[in-house]
């Protein structure tokens, strides 16, 4: 499989995606990108209760644990969708999401970077009455060693209009009681590459197209591609779907790994790949089962 990867740039598989990644030599991915099915959504490639959703991501995170490179990280964009109401019950908020952030922690080894909020900024309406609009996604980030580096500048945004005439109008001054990180009075200047990222991600929600339900939009990958990977690094996204992660990737020039066990999802990220991949490699050849 490594070899297909690094002559076409990338190889998808029709295959669950735990056991795809084990096809690939430990410790040899630098990120590991995917949105899984999140917990109790009802979809056509079924449904992974909340109730289940630890047992369901095991192997997932015992594999990645495995194939991550030392310095490798993992980020898991995931919503906690409701239970269903009884007669006694309202649909509650699931805290299965908190519960694997915890379990990545306490039983994989993995050191939790931050759990990052994907604003929506066009929800889709649920029509429930028990709770605000639905309008976020958590992004479960961490990385396999307990010393990490990220590279910050690759994501920098522009300063707000209001940073900056803050910097130009503010003079920092150590605190009278020494609790201070300023030791003495300065002038901070913006940082040519721009802001500071946030941990907070405000964007649309892609439109439907070719069929899959649950496409994300490019600039959720991209940014942790950017923050966590370099050129030729390999990214795998053991639930691609139509494989937006790989599109991100191959258009950062990273190499891509992707796993779906639906067979239409599977040739829909074939086209979008080899179309970003230049052309290289055949259809037939990316798509075995
Ligand atoms: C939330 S969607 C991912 C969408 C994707 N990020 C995109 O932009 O199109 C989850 C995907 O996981 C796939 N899936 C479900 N069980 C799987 C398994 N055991 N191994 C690999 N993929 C699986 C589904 O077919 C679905 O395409």
């Amino acid at each position: 499989m490594l070899q297909e990867i690094s002559e076409n740039k990338y190889c998808v598989r029709q295959m669950d995606g735990s056991k795809g990644m084990l096809l690939l030599p430990d410790k040899s991915i630098k990120l590991i990108y995917g949105s899984p099915p999140y917990p109790n959504a009802e979809r056509d490639y079924g449904v992974w209760r909340a109730s289940e959703y630890i047992k369901k991501m095991a192997p997932f995170l015992d594999a990645g644990y495995t194939k991550l490179r030392d310095d490798g990280f993992i980020v898991i964009n995931v919503k906690a969708n409701r239970e269903k109401a009884s007669a006694k019950f309202a649909s509650k908020r699931s805290l299965i999401i908190e519960k694997l952030a915890i379990e990545m922690e306490e039983t994989w080894g993995f050191h939790c970077v931050d759990i990052e909020i994907w604003i929506k900024e066009n929800p889709v309406p649920t029509g429930l009455r028990v709770a605000c609009q639905d309008a976020y996604e958590q992004n479960l980030w961490f990385s396999k060693s307990p010393k990490w580096n990220i590279n910050l500048d690759a994501i920098r945004r522009p300063y707000e209009s209001h940073s900056v005439q803050t910097y130009e109008s503010y003079e920092y001054k150590p605190r009278s009681n020494g609790n201070t990180y300023v030791r003495k009075n300065k002038r901070i200047s913006p940082n040519p590459l721009g802001a500071l990222p946030k941990n907070v991600i405000c964007g649309g929600v892609s439109s439907r197209i070719d069929g899959h339900p649950a496409m994300q939009p490019l600039y959720l990958p991209e940014k942790y591609i950017k923050a966590t990977t370099s050129e030729n690094d390999l990214v795998v996204d053991p639930w691609m779907g139509s494989g937006t992660t790989g599109y991100a990737a191959l258009s950062l020039g990273r190499y891509f790994a992707g796993f779906d066990v639906v067979e239409e999802y599977v040739a829909q990220a074939n086209i979008r790949l080899l179309s970003i991949a230049g052309g290289v490699g055949n259809g037939e050849g990316h798509k075995t089962k």
